[in-house]
């Protein structure tokens, strides 16, 4: 359905035929360490504007989400709500701030119990990946919406990847142990897309340190779907990204523009 010219209802949730509300939750509170020295990483300017303001953008794109908690670094947290307030956002989409923990996992398990109890999917963004397509959100929400407990959009990798025995002083030659398929490897992005309670009850469950939400659900046992990723939903994490960042905006400014 792509039929924009139909008004949504003016509450509830629209862009999708089931009843399922949509939420997103976008961890914030990180440093960015490799990112280099300077401001949280999320409160850095790409084009002028916040890092954060265009991941809020761009999960507020789809008409299907209708609140986004965004975890703030803990001590930025009025700084992030009065960013919220001085930049244009959609009217349809409510706004929650909450202070982030230490690790990525606690900042989205504190999101997590910000969450009204209204909302049964729940999308989990990094802050870090702020150009990420409305489409590829739209088709993690409707995956979830068909049924899957947990989908993560994912490409594969454009590297060989190789297992080793990690060398214990930086910069050594580390032995390979192993070359994996690669036709059978994906990178995994975000937004990362669950039933509510499934996620819920991972993040209760799982104590083991994770760098993404879908393997706690995999260590629940349940099947995590992958659906097709797309290139611009890169994380920003070295000087590097930034540049490439830059770059995509460039790009769709002047593809906007003709
Ligand atoms: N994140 C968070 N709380 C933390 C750590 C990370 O909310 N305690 C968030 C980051 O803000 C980011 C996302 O998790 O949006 C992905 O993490 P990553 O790219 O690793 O960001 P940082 O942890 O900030 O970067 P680095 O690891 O280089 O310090
Ligand atoms: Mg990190």
């Amino acid at each position: 359905m792509s039929d924009e010219s139909r008004p949504a209802p003016a509450d509830g949730p629209s862009g999708g035929p089931a009843e399922a509300r949509t939420a997103a939750v976008i961890p914030a509170a990180g440093r960015g360490v490799r990112l280099g020295p300077g401001a949280p990483k999320a409160l850095r300017t790409l084009g002028g504007t916040p890092m954060l303001i265009h991941a809020v953008r761009a999960l507020a794109a789809s008409r299907a989400v209708s609140l986004v908690v965004v975890v703030a670094p803990p001590d930025g947290a009025v700084e992030v709500k009065s960013l919220l307030a001085a930049h244009a956002l959609p009217e349809r989409t409510d706004f929650v701030v909450v202070p982030g923990g230490a690790s990525r996992q606690e900042s989205v398990r504190l999101g997590l119990d910000a969450l009204p109890p209204e909302y049964d999917v729940v999308l989990v963004h990094d802050a870090a990946r702020p150009l990420v397509p409305v489409d590829t959100v739209d088709a993690v929400i409707e995956a979830v919406r068909d049924g899957a407990p947990a989908v993560v959009p994912a490409l594969p990798p454009s590297d060989t990847v190789k297992e080793v025995t990690p060398a214990a002083a930086p910069g050594a030659p580390e032995p390979v142990v192993a070359t994996p398929d690669r036709s059978r490897l994906r990178a995994v992005q975000t937004p990362q897309g669950f039933d509510r309670q499934v996620l819920a009850r991972a993040h209760a469950e799982v104590t083991e340190n994770v760098t993404d939400d879908a393997s706690m659900v995999e260590q629940l046992g349940l099947t995590v779907v992958v659906v097709p990723g797309h290139e611009e939903a890169f994380k920003v994490t070295r000087p590097l990204d930034l540049v490439l960042a830059e770059a995509v905006l460039a790009r769709r400014r002047l593809n906007d523009g003709f």
